[in-house]
């Protein structure tokens, strides 16, 4: 589809939210409710996509930062739908084509309805064409008023008549708009309603007046239309989308033992034949592969997981990268730019942060890892410390191909152990170890023969 332009409202504060985080943030089955409106909008390949905020301005910019070529409009303050769509005039200056309307609070939208609303519009001499739904219960919604000609107005739930409220033909508030008579028509949209506010619907009513043609597209599955205005409706869309993307993963060769409690957020892929048990949730941008094991109450965000891994109970895996073969948990911690290399093993109660282990490595027992490179086939020995922080700076240690670190042992960065040596069990290592050496800084123990003998006597 060609020369098509999206802009997407969502400049509301979402008052019935009570919250500090504007509505189109809140994450919806672990990604923020808008972003499921930019992935259903994806497949238009508009030329543009716009996004009209206020409320919360920033925070969304900042949210959408990775979302690439976005454009953004204020709106300040909120004085309605035409209000906000017309704060992006000046961007659609001598701009022809098609302008597609979405709300930021609709995420459940698919791409295939609007693919069919863009389609229709195109085929038809329309300037606009709305979506529409028929509900049984169609309160709060602006009604879809008919005549001979097709849609008449849409009527706002508080403006309208008994006559009119009895309609159950509903506006969806999606919309596609031929660009060359749009700016112009909203300029002449008043404020004189029951909200005191500028409603884009009414474009309709004076497209109507001045002898356009106003389609409407009937929508055949009406969840798809459901908002988000209350944190109950943010829990049952949340549950509504995470049934959608496990039964489309299980179809796909994922194996889930408890999909009730399994939480996998629109952008996670998973391999065929992994077998994700109760309670696992995986999160942005996590990728894992097939044949892995990923046991109870694993959390992972933002994490690539290769082939064949398995990850034990209750672990937390953020910004991590996992190779093939690797064995995880349980109650392990890996935290940003922690990169587990192939066949390596991290054990319980075991914490990385920033740190590469080899492959073939392992870091059995209870240690924390931080700014650490870790060669291949080392043993990390039970208890193992890097201190790495001096309490200004971080500092690196590095640790070469077939090193064993004795049990608590601690390395006091930055320092370096050489490849194959062994640090002594008990050691604080401050000065580099050189290959091959052993390196022991601990206390020399005394025995002293008959000691107890002789306390036991004095008593
Ligand atoms: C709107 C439609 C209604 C339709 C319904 C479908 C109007 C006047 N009414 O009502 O016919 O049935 O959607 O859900 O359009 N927004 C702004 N700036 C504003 C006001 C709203 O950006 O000044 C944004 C909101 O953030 C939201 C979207 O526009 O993303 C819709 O606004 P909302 O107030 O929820 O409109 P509804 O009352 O639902
Ligand atoms: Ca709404």
């Amino acid at each position: 589809m060609s020369n098509i332009h999206v802009v997407v409202l969502a400049a509301g504060k979402g008052t019935r939210m009570k919250s500090a985080l504007p509505k189109v943030l809140h994450p919806l089955a672990g990604a923020p409710v808008i972003s499921y409106v930019l992935a259903a909008a994806r497949p238009l390949g508009a030329k543009t996509t716009t996004l009209v905020v206020g409320h919360g301005a920033d925070a969304v910019r900042e949210a959408l930062a990775s979302h690439g070529d976005l454009r953004f409009v204020i709106q300040e303050p909120q004085l309605g739908t035409g209000h906000a769509l017309r704060q992006a005039e000046p961007l659609f200056r001598g701009v022809e084509g098609t302008l597609v309307l979405l709300s930021g609070d609709v995420p459940l939208l698919a791409a295939r309805t609007l693919e069919r609303l863009v389609g229709a519009h195109l085929a038809s001499p329309a300037a606009a064409t709305l979506l529409t739904a028929t509900l049984a219960d169609p309160f709060g919604y602006g009604r879809i008023v008919r005549d001979k000609g097709g849609v008449a107005r849409v009527v706002e739930e508080r403006d309208a008549t008994a006559d009119q409220g009895a309609i159950r033909e509903v506006n969806v508030g999606i919309y596609a708009f031929d660009l060359a008579p749009l700016f112009p028509a909203l300029a002449g949209i008043a404020s004189a309603n029951a909200q005191g506010e500028y409603y884009l619907p009414d474009i309709v009513r004076i497209y109507r007046g001045e002898g356009r043609v106003v389609n409407a597209v009937p929508l055949d599955d009406a969840i798809e239309i459901r908002g988000i205005n209350t944190r109950k409706e943010l829990a049952a869309l949340s549950r509504a989308v995470r049934e959608r993307r496990n039964e489309a993963l299980m179809a796909s060769g994922v194996t889930m033992e408890d999909p009730n409690t399994t939480y996998i957020g629109p952008d996670v892929e998973v391999g065929c034949d992994t077998v994700l048990r109760a309670n696992v949730s995986l999160e942005g941008r996590t990728r894992i592969g097939a044949g892995c094991e990923i046991h109870s109450n694993v959390h992972i965000v933002d994490s690539t997981v290769d082939d064949g891994v398995v990850i034990l109970n209750c672990c937390l895996v953020n910004r991590a990268k996992i190779a093939s073969g690797a064995r995880i948990g349980p109650f392990a911690h890996l935290r940003p730019e922690s990169d587990v290399r192939q066949g390596a093993h991290v054990g319980n109660f075991v914490e990385l942060k920033k740190t590469t282990l080899g492959a073939q490595s392992k870091a059995n027992h209870m240690a924390y890892l931080g700014d650490a490179t870790i060669g291949e086939r080392v043993n990390i020995g039970a208890g193992t410390i890097t201190c790495n922080y001096d309490g200004e700076c971080k500092h690196p240690t590095v640790i070469e191909d077939g090193v064993f670190i004795g049990s608590a042992s601690q390395l006091v960065a930055p320092v370096k152990v050489g490849e194959g040596a062994y640090v002594a069990a008990g050691s604080t290592i401050t000065r580099d170890v050189p290959p091959g050496a052993l390196g022991i800084a601990r206390g020399v123990q005394v025995n002293k023969e008959g000691w107890v003998g002789r306390k036991r006597k004095k008593a």
